[in-house]
């Protein structure tokens, strides 16, 4: 017979299936959630759960019913606690409305309340996990769960958040079920969707860049690199003058990382120089899709451009001054100097 503490360990080993699941990266799973109190009657629900910036599901306001964004959130949802917690959700939303109804008959609130939460975990790849959870109300902070204390503290100076935290702090069985949720739950399965969603969690879109240049002054010209359709979100975009990296500085100019409807990114940089200062630029983008190789754009000089459109723009105008000069001389003088027009039409 096995020594127990062996079987034991065979037996653990089973029900944890490989560390080869592990994410790589701090995850932070997160179900945020605006409950809309119109009026003493009624509540009208709206919830939706990331795992980093991927929706995992959402909550259907019409009947409090879970709806997957993937397949793979399906099959996660059945592992783990996310079974009992989703049968029990519509009796959970139901008790937390008539809780709000009621605190806001007691001390008298005006409705309509905006109640929005953020409720979730992060995940570090050694293991280690915090979980939180924010309350505001009418787009302020109002309660916050203390997840190792499991004590409910106010984020307001306010009646209304002391009078709450206390409320809720009186019931135990809640705050001991929430702490198990936001600790042992939310870990565990982020690890079973890390381990469903893979494919689709560790996706890679390339960024394209594009460089061009605008002229807000005759004397500044601005160039562009907007860089977009990546993922995942980090990126680094830089300019090179010759070479050499520009630094930041008053001259540089990078946007925030902007989302794209297909849940990529974008963003765009912009350099201001002086025009024809002899220099060579480059856009330099480096990102994850590239693995160590990056995207270098140079910023094609052809002066060509703008100075041949302003050259033809000036001779169409001597043009037509002389020719407007030559009709008024032509008139004057008669018709001495045809061949003068003729010069200019060529
Ligand atoms: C409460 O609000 C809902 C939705 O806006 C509305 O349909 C209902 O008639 C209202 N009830 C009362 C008692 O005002
Ligand atoms: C785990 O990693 C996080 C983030 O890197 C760090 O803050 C934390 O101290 C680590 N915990 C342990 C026990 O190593
Ligand atoms: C950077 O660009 C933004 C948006 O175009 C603008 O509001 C801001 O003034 C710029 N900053 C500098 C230092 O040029």
């Amino acid at each position: 017979m096995q020594p127990p503490h062996l079987v034991l360990f065979l037996f653990l080993t089973l029900l944890l299936p490989g560390t080869w699941a592990d994410p790589e990266e701090t995850q932070v799973l997160q179900l945020l959630q605006t409950i809309l109190f119109t009026n003493v009657s009624s509540a009208e629900v709206f919830g939706v759960t990331l795992l980093g910036d991927v929706p995992i599901y959402a909550l259907d306001p019409a009947d409090r019913s879970l709806r997957f964004h993937w397949p793979w959130s399906r099959q996660a949802a059945t592992e783990g606690d996310m079974g009992k917690i989703k049968s029990h959700l519509k009796v959970a939303l139901r008790n937390m409305v008539r809780y709000v109804h009621e605190v806001a008959q007691k001390v008298q609130l005006d409705y309509p309340l905006v109640i929005q939460s953020r409720a979730g975990c992060v995940l570090h790849p050694n293991r280690t996990s915090w979980g939180f959870m924010d309350v505001g109300e009418g787009g302020r902070d109002l309660i916050a769960f203390e997840v190792e204390r499991q004590r409910w503290e106010p984020r307001q100076m306010s009646s209304l958040a002391e009078l709450i935290s206390k409320s809720l702090n009186s019931k135990k069985a809640v705050t001991s079920l929430l702490e198990h949720l936001l600790s042992i739950s939310c870990q565990s399965h982020i690890l079973a969707l890390c381990r469903y969603g893979r494919a689709d969690l560790e996706r890679q879109e390339m960024p394209v860049a594009t460089v061009f240049a605008r002229t807000p002054r005759p004397d500044q010209l601005l160039l562009v690199c907007h860089v977009t359709g990546f993922y995942p979100r980090p990126i680094s975009v830089a300019w090179l003058r010759d070479g050499q990296e520009v630094p930041p500085g008053p001259t540089l100019n990078t946007s925030a990382i902007l989302p794209n409807a297909d849940l990529t990114y974008q963003l765009r940089s912009v350099l201001a120089v002086a025009p024809h200062d002899g220099h060579s630029y480059a856009c330099r983008v480096r990102h994850r899709s590239l693995g160590t190789r990056s995207l270098l754009i140079p910023w094609e000089n052809h002066s060509g451009a703008p100075t041949t459109s302003i050259t033809i723009a000036v001779l169409l105008l001597v043009a037509a001054a002389s020719a407007g000069g030559f009709w008024w001389w032509k008139r004057r003088k008669g018709d001495e100097t045809t061949w003068e027009t003729q010069e200019f039409m060529i």
